[in-house]
């Protein structure tokens, strides 16, 4: 989360710019995102435990302008439109570890993603099962790889590596 915050920060988001937290969990990004001072937030989540808990955790704060909805992000119909910034944090490894579908799942992924952003809105993925070099053949169509956020490393056998990828896409037309 604070890694993406830096970036959004360096990238000089707008407060006003509509971001989209997809898969949000217990809403602990839209919090983070909504004390930053971003003004426009939406989050969804399938789950209708997780949608609750999101906006329960948001009152407790105070949050009472962001939106929850319930919502398969695979199966949106056009809903999600528009946005500046969309964020996912350990929902596409979800839905690409999900046993039932992973390979169809992963399709309406990308296009979903490409359907709710706008032209040259951002994309930011952090994934803990897919490597950088596997997110960048994913998202090669229809996007613009911006940059990678830095992560932990560790060394073993002699070689480098990450348990963590953090991308960031460009929409483009
Ligand atoms: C690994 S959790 C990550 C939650 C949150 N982003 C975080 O970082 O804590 C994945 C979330 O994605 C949601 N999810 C999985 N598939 C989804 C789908 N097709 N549409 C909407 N939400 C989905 C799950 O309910 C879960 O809350």
């Amino acid at each position: 989360m604070t890694r993406v915050l830096r970036w959004m920060d360096k990238t000089t988001i707008p407060e006003n710019a509509a971001i989209l937290d997809i898969g949000t969990g217990n809403g602990a990004f839209l919090v983070e995102l909504a004390k930053h001072g971003y003004k426009n937030l939406t989050g969804i989540d399938y789950s209708p435990a997780s949608v609750a808990l999101a906006r329960n955790v948001l009152q407790a704060e105070d949050l009472t302008d962001v939106t929850v909805k319930e919502m398969d992000f695979l199966n949106c119909q056009g809903e999600l439109k528009d946005f500046d910034v969309c964020i996912d944090k350990g929902t596409f490894d979800a839905i690409s570890l999900n046993p039932e579908n992973a390979k169809e799942g992963k399709k309406l992924y990308v296009q979903a993603i490409k359907d709710a952003l706008k032209d040259r809105g951002f994309f930011a993925i952090t994934s803990c099962n897919w490597t950088k070099e596997q997110l960048l053949a994913r998202f090669s169509e229809g996007f613009e790889f911006v940059q990678e956020l830095p992560t932990p490393s560790f060394q073993f056998g002699g070689k480098t590596g990450s348990s963590v990828a953090a991308l960031i896409f460009k929409r483009i037309l």
